[in-house]
């Protein structure tokens, strides 16, 4: 099962308020398509530290309720926080980085249809 979401154009809050993180802890987020290191502090989520590198990441919602900006962990325990994921996509690996985080302090993840191929070294393509 492949946890990549459609790719759609990214789009902008409704103007609402994001709720803020709670009992959030810092962690270290692995872009396994690029070998990047996002250290993502505990009151940020990973999307919003990931959109500053790739503004085209697709999302939505920003309250893991659409799985527009849905990702893949390949290493490390996550710490959902959706309300959309269902338990085959969770144990399939999907995560949701607008409000998911890490269980632990890293998380290596795969981005599939949400990077530009140029932001890929060749070797991890
Ligand atoms: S942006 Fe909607 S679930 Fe993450």
């Amino acid at each position: 099962m492949a946890c990549a979401a459609e790719p759609t154009s990214s789009s902008t809050p409704n103007g609402s308020p994001l709720p803020p993180v709670i009992d959030g802890r810092a962690f270290t987020l692995e872009l396994a398509n690029t070998g990047e290191v996002f250290e993502i502090p505990a009151d940020r989520s990973a999307l919003d530290v990931l959109a500053e590198t790739y503004p085209g990441i697709p999302y939505s919602c920003r309250r893991g309720f659409c799985g527009t900006c849905k990702l893949t962990v390949v290493d490390g325990e996550a710490d959902h926080r959706d309300g959309s994921l269902t338990a085959a996509e969770r144990d399939a690996g999907c995560l949701l980085p607008c409000v998911s985080r890490a269980a632990g302090d890293r998380l290596v993840v795969r981005a599939d249809l949400h990077l530009p191929s140029t932001a890929i070294p060749e070797e991890k393509r």
